[in-house]
């Protein structure tokens, strides 16, 4: 079957009471038909469920659907994205190891690789995202893993996955990657080598701004140390929000074609303004990477990152004028939410770290959601005007 059709169509298995929509196994644990029972399950005897910290059918439903969008062997569900980051690389690396990532990241991402990861002695060197043929020269013996984000937050960069998939072969690195921006509608980096594809369900797998959840899917033999690690430190997907999530996913490809379809108008319609200095958006000519988003991406994303004139007070002023649009920083909503990065999300960078990953103080990053666009283009046009 097609891909959106298993999305759907793939569930737990029937009970007795012959539901047609999945239930939710709100339950913290699972009775067992005997003591011996018990210890088989125990003893990785025999397959079944214990204790919802280790797994629920709810997670496992969302993870298989997830897994089989990404084309990966295997995955954990988590209780956000950020837990599924620091999972994903916590599990697999000592003291000693480093990480070669792209400068080009989340802020709180960045915050685990220069404050969290150095308390264990695990180093990262930054790499320009846009730059490949420099990453070779960051790579050291003790090189462990490439982390990468594309399209990347909110600068909307976009990694060379070839590039890296082939760079991680040679140098046996682990290609670890956020694919949250783009999600599995979008681009698929396991057909490019990636080993572990890591998730914010929380955004536009969620899609309508509910729960927070987190994912990491990819090769079987390195999701196992993640499962090991993930059951023993306890950062969970609850069944509620998974039960959430894999509902969501049914919608995904769906709802993705809109926010794209949305995002694009919408940039074409901003680069026009004379009242904003850039626009950013992958899947416009003017974005110095368009080739390469062409090619490795279906569509052009759900988000857009635009300049406008006079700096920080004319963008503050230019979201307190907004009427429609959510000023909130969450992004894949249904509804357009707009966020002033340099402030809010990104505001522990310094300076030229922003000015590094291309946010400058007048930029805002908007998340297109799935309103008429022509709608979120007047609240945004009146805003500009009063802005003035
Ligand atoms: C690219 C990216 N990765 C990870 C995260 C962290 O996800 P969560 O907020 O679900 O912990 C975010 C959150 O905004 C994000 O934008």
């Amino acid at each position: 079957m097609k891909k959106e059709t298993e999305a759907i169509r793939k569930q737990t298995e029937r009970t007795q009471y012959r539901e047609h929509s999945s239930p939710i196994f709100l339950t913290s644990s699972f009775v067992f038909n005997s003591a011996e029972h018990a210890k088989a399950i125990f003893d990785e005897e025999v397959e079944g469920h214990s204790y919802s910290r280790f797994g629920n059918p709810n997670t496992e439903e969302f993870i298989e659907k997830l897994k089989y969008l990404e084309g990966c062997e295997d995955g954990f569900a988590f209780a956000t994205g950020m837990s599924a980051v620091f999972s994903g690389i916590a599990a697999l690396l000592n003291s000693g190891d480093h990480i070669v990532a792209s400068r080009s990241l989340f802020g709180a991402t960045h915050s685990l690789f220069t404050k969290i990861f150095p308390k264990w002695n695990i180093s990262c060197s930054y790499v320009d995202i846009d730059k490949p043929e420099t990453w070779e020269n960051a790579i050291n013996p003790n090189t462990k893993m490439l982390y990468l984000e594309s399209p990347s937050n909110p600068g909307l960069e976009i990694a060379d996955l070839t590039y890296a998939g082939k760079l991680a072969k040679k140098h046996n690195l682990i290609f670890n990657i956020d694919n949250c921006f783009a999600t599995p509608v979008i681009q698929t980096p396991a057909d490019y080598g990636a080993d572990l594809v890591t998730h914010s369900a929380t955004k536009f797998i969620d899609g309508q701004g509910r729960v927070l959840g987190g994912a990491v899917v990819g090769r079987k033999d390195l999701i196992n140390q993640i499962r090991i690690f993930a059951r023993t430190t306890g950062p969970s997907l609850s069944p509620f929000n998974a039960w959430i999530l894999s509902k969501s996913i049914e919608t995904l490809s769906l709802r993705m074609e809109r926010h794209c379809f949305n995002a694009l108008e919408i940039a074409k319609e901003l680069k026009k303004n004379s009242e904003i200095n850039f626009v950013r958006y992958p899947f416009l000519p003017s974005h110095p990477q368009f080739e390469l988003a062409k090619k490795q991406m279906k569509m052009g994303g759900g988000l857009v990152s635009f300049e406008v004139k006079g700096g920080v007070e004319r963008a503050m002023k230019f979201i307190n004028n907004l009427k429609m649009l959510s000023v909130t920083s969450n992004l894949g909503d249904s509804r357009t939410t707009i966020t002033h990065p340099a402030t809010t999300t990104h505001s522990k960078l310094a300076e030229q770290e922003r000015l590094d990953v291309k946010i400058t103080q007048g930029m805002v990053r908007m998340s297109v959601g799935l309103e008429n666009y022509e709608d979120i283009l007047e609240d945004i046009f009146q805003a500009l005007e009063k802005s003035k």
